[in-house]
């Protein structure tokens, strides 16, 4: 059943994707939700089509879009749409963005696709039958020590100040191979999925900027939790995101960089 829906999210990525692809092509026109939390014409163009989309295929299904063009409705079915994550680089021409459409059944993720229109690279997955890119299956990687590993992380554009992501940041490049910041969380997610990072953590995300991604990963054979390794509950205070192998090391560290800014 999950088929049927991916197969529209699919779609659906596909189609926005090309609108955010063309919408680069010309000089961003950009406002502000916050004190650097931007949003473009692109991000509406892409929201647009994306419910249009979803309302004509799913007419009793809720829809919690990030513009704030969804369907508030009592359903079974939720979808989580991010019609442009990377909005900050989209903006500054940073071509690193994708489009993120998760649905979840009575909570539960069933079906994601995170869409990269610039590298043309399309992950999805559906509850039980595994990740793709571009059709591929795809793992997690099978690195099981922090030192060997690559990390990526991101910090919010609103409230920044109060975020302590700076102190995770130092001490996890001290202990690992590097900590990238690339801008999008949902590529981010992916890129665990695929095996391209070992771990993933970030501070406030919102439900349309993992719920796709955390399937990835689930299906992908990885792990999602918070910091003290309870499942992440879309929109939770933090995500921690790995190949399951280095969780327990990463819990560990984050534990100690707590503690140590609490008595800072
Ligand atoms: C942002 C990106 C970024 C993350 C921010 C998000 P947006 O989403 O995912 O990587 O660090 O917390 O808000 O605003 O570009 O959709
Ligand atoms: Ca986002
Ligand atoms: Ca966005």
């Amino acid at each position: 059943m999950s088929g049927e829906y991916l197969e529209a999210a699919v779609e659906t990525a596909q189609e926005a994707g090309k609108i955010l692809l063309e919408e680069f092509q010309r000089p961003a026109l950009i406002t502000y939700k916050g004190e650097v939390d931007l949003v473009t014409q692109a991000d509406r163009r892409s929201e647009e089509v994306i419910v249009a989309r979803l309302k004509e295929y799913f007419p009793e299904h809720a829809i919690l879009a990030e513009e704030g063009s969804g369907r508030e409705k009592r359903s079974r079915y939720r979808w989580y749409v991010d019609p442009l994550d990377g909005t900050t680089n989209f903006a500054h021409r940073y071509p690193c963005f994708a489009v993120s459409i998760g649905l979840a059944e009575e909570g539960e993720l069933i079906a994601g696709v995170v869409h990269n229109p610039v590298s043309q690279e399309l992950f999805a997955a559906a509850r039980s039958e595994g990740a793709t890119l571009n059709g591929k299956k795809i793992h997690v990687s099978a690195i099981e020590k922090l030192a060997t590993s690559l990390l990526a992380t991101g910090f919010p554009s609103h409230k920044r100040a109060q975020n302590p992501n700076i102190h995770y940041y130092w001490d996890f490049t001290l202990k690992s191979h590097g900590v990238r910041r690339d801008g999008s969380a949902a590529l981010d997610l992916a890129g665990v999925a695929a095996g391209r990072f070992d771990g993933f953590w970030e501070f406030g995300l919102k439900p349309w900027d993992t719920a796709a991604g955390v399937l990835l990963i689930q299906e992908a054979g990885g792990r999602v939790s918070d910091f003290e390794g309870k499942p992440y509950q879309l929109g939770g205070h933090v995500i921690l995101a790995s190949n399951g192998l280095v969780h327990e090391e990463m819990r560990r560290v984050a534990a100690q960089i707590e503690k140590k800014v609490a008595n800072s």
